[in-house]
């Protein structure tokens, strides 16, 4: 092997270490930060010993026997058997009792998770899965968010998941799931967050052109910040705060508010995502851009060329209504 190949080994077997997740990732459930996540890579780690475990012994046995039932003779053929009843008998029942606890291991988690310890405090959330966004629906607290699930850690997070159009999936990895998202149906999942911190999910069922840009994270907070948030979502902000905005508020009014809603407005589209407070999300366009100035304009510019497939169509705005809807987004904290 020369270097040259010695080395792309080299890079290839470090890929692989980074892939099976020896260093941190932002969505694997491998690394859990709840007890949903955690109890289910309990799981996934008994089925791996058990697999793992057969999966050698099986090769072990298939290089002995290879060994052992060689032909010695060239040409000639080892002693043909046919049939042993005992052997047949044997190795039926030893795969039916290696099976016996793969199956029945996960019997107690399935019913630990089918719903949570009673009890707990518990925030209800309505998941509901769009081409190609995600809203969070808070019916007790009357707010309706999108992309971005804020959720305060230590509370069981009860989701009720659907989908206003095709089968979504909703998936938080480090959290737990996954949940299928079916129109007409509501399928429940309850999560929980140990600590504070951003925990990336995805959709994780094929649907549609953008379906790898249907992202969202969930923001976990300490209680206070998360109420904190509920009352900045409670009371936002309205107003445009200069000319400019003004002038983006008139254009929304025309172009943007059949589709979007802001509430505390007389904007109350339902087609596209809820736009309160979208000056203070950290992402735009279902996670696929950070919010800032310039990717909200690109966003505006046109949509489709972000995100193919995109619902929202090219308006085809000019530069300075570009600017002034910006202005006005971005003051909406
Ligand atoms: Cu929604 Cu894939």
């Amino acid at each position: 092997m020369g270097p040259f190949r010695a080395r792309n080994l080299g890079v290839g077997l470090l890929a692989l270490l980074a892939a099976t997740g020896c260093t941190r990732t932002p969505q694997s459930m491998l690394h859990p930060a709840g007890p949903v996540a955690e109890k289910q890579l309990e799981l996934l780690k008994f089925d791996l010993v058990m697999i793992t475990g057969i999966g050698v012994i099986v090769a072990l046995l298939t290089l002995f026997i290879l060994y052992r039932a060689r032909v010695r003779v060239p040409g000639g053929l080892p002693p043909q058997v046919d049939g042993n009843r005992r052997l047949e008998i044997g190795w039926t029942l030893a795969a039916a009792l290696v099976l016996i606890p793969l199956a029945v291991e996960p019997i107690p988690t399935e019913f630990a998770l089918a719903a949570p310890p009673p009890g707990e405090k518990t925030l209800n959330v309505r998941v509901v899965g769009h081409q190609w966004w995600w809203e969070f629906d808070y019916p007790d607290l009357g707010i309706v968010t999108a992309n971005e699930l804020h959720i305060p850690t230590g509370t069981v997070i009860q989701l009720q998941v659907t989908s206003a159009d095709v089968m979504h999936s909703f998936w938080v990895p480090r959290l737990g799931g996954k949940m299928d998202a079916i129109p007409g149906q509501e399928n429940a999942l309850w999560l929980k967050a140990s600590e504070p911190g951003v925990y990336l999910g995805q959709c994780t069922e094929l649907c549609g052109t953008s379906h790898a840009n249907m992202r969202l994270r969930v923001i976990a907070q300490t209680p206070e910040e998360f109420e904190a948030w509920v009352r900045a979502r409670k009371n936002p902000v309205t107003r445009p705060e200069s000319d400019l905005a003004a002038r983006g508020e008139a254009k929304f009014k025309q172009t943007c508010a059949a589709c979007h809603t802001v509430d505390g407005t007389p904007f109350q589209g339902k087609v596209g995502p809820n736009l309160t407070g979208v000056g203070s999300r950290t992402t735009i366009a279902a996670g696929m851009l950070d919010n800032t100035d310039e990717n909200l304009a690109r966003w505006l510019e046109n949509p489709v060329a972000v995100k193919p497939g995109s619902l929202m169509p090219n308006y085809n705005l000019t530069k300075e209504e570009i600017e002034a809807l910006v202005a006005y987004l971005r003051g909406l904290k």
